[in-house]
């Protein structure tokens, strides 16, 4: 198998906390693995590490064997490393069309605007379009961002983060906020995505996260408290006593 993505013993401090204690992670092509562990466990911050979003303290990240322990965050994004966008990072007066047009528009070097005829490009557009389909938002697309309930603004980020074609997808909550009958839309659009890439998602549905998983990393206190296949983490007497009897209490 081939690791796309690696840690090795990366640790992040902020002040005194340890936020993450020297954590030894692969991402593999094709992984569909998932990362839980209880609130304040460490796991936006991990994904701040191998987005570069934060440098860490000691250890290195590595993608595909090359070092990017020192690469800024625009470069990772080039190579192919993608993440669910912040929901402030919408155009909030642009349509839902025009926003995932920009985002494949820059991609492939074309024309960023679209609010004239001319400046469009068709195969942009096609393209544009048939992301908004396999997300079940091809019927808002010209809908404005601002009009739009929440759990259609995420799925819209999420449409704009595979149009960046990603080599491995980091989804941190893709569906929070998003109503629970509509997260297997979610779903079903990472299984629709080339069977290559490798997608790692935080989740605190665990119904959602048992479903999608072939691979489960738990991090307490942010360290690696457990790994294995989702039957092994479910039957996991230490995993249930600290992570997963938690989260059935609080739903
Ligand atoms: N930028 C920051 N500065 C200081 N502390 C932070 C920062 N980001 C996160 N933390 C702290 O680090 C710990 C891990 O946070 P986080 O990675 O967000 O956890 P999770 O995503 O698992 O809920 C928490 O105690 C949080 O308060
Ligand atoms: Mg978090």
């Amino acid at each position: 198998m081939t690791v796309l993505l690696e840690t090795q013993s990366v640790s992040k401090n902020f002040g005194a906390l340890r936020a993450t204690r020297e954590v030894s992670f692969k991402l593999e092509e094709g992984a569909r693995h998932a990362l839980i562990g209880p609130n304040g466990a460490g796991k936006t911050t991990f994904i701040n590490l191998l987005t570069g979003v934060l440098p860490p303290n000691s250890g290195k990240v590595l993608l595909k064997d090359r070092d990017i322990t020192q690469m800024a965050q625009a470069e990772r994004v080039k190579l192919g490393i993608a993440r669910t966008f912040q929901i402030n990072r919408l155009f909030r007066g642009l349509s839902v069309l025009e926003n995932v047009y920009m985002a494949v528009a820059e991609r492939v070097g074309a024309a960023p605007k679209m609010l004239t005829p001319a400046g469009a490009q068709r195969d942009v557009i096609d393209e544009s379009m048939q992301l908004l389909e396999s997300l079940k938002l091809a019927d808002i697309a010209h809908h404005t961002i601002v009009g739009l309930p929440y759990g259609r603004q995420r799925l819209v980020e999420l449409a704009i983060t595979l149009g960046l074609k990603p080599e491995v997808l980091l989804l941190d909550e893709p569906a929070a906020g998003v109503p629970s009958a509509e997260s297997h839309i979610i779903l079903d659009a990472i299984d629709a995505l080339p069977k290559t890439i490798g997608v790692l998602i935080i989740d605190h549905d665990m119904d959602l996260v048992f479903r999608f998983a072939k691979r489960i990393t738990v991090l307490v206190r942010g360290a690696i408290f457990a790994e294995g296949t989702p039957k092994e983490i479910g039957a996991n007497p230490d995993v249930r006593a600290v992570y997963l009897g938690q989260a059935t209490q609080h739903g």
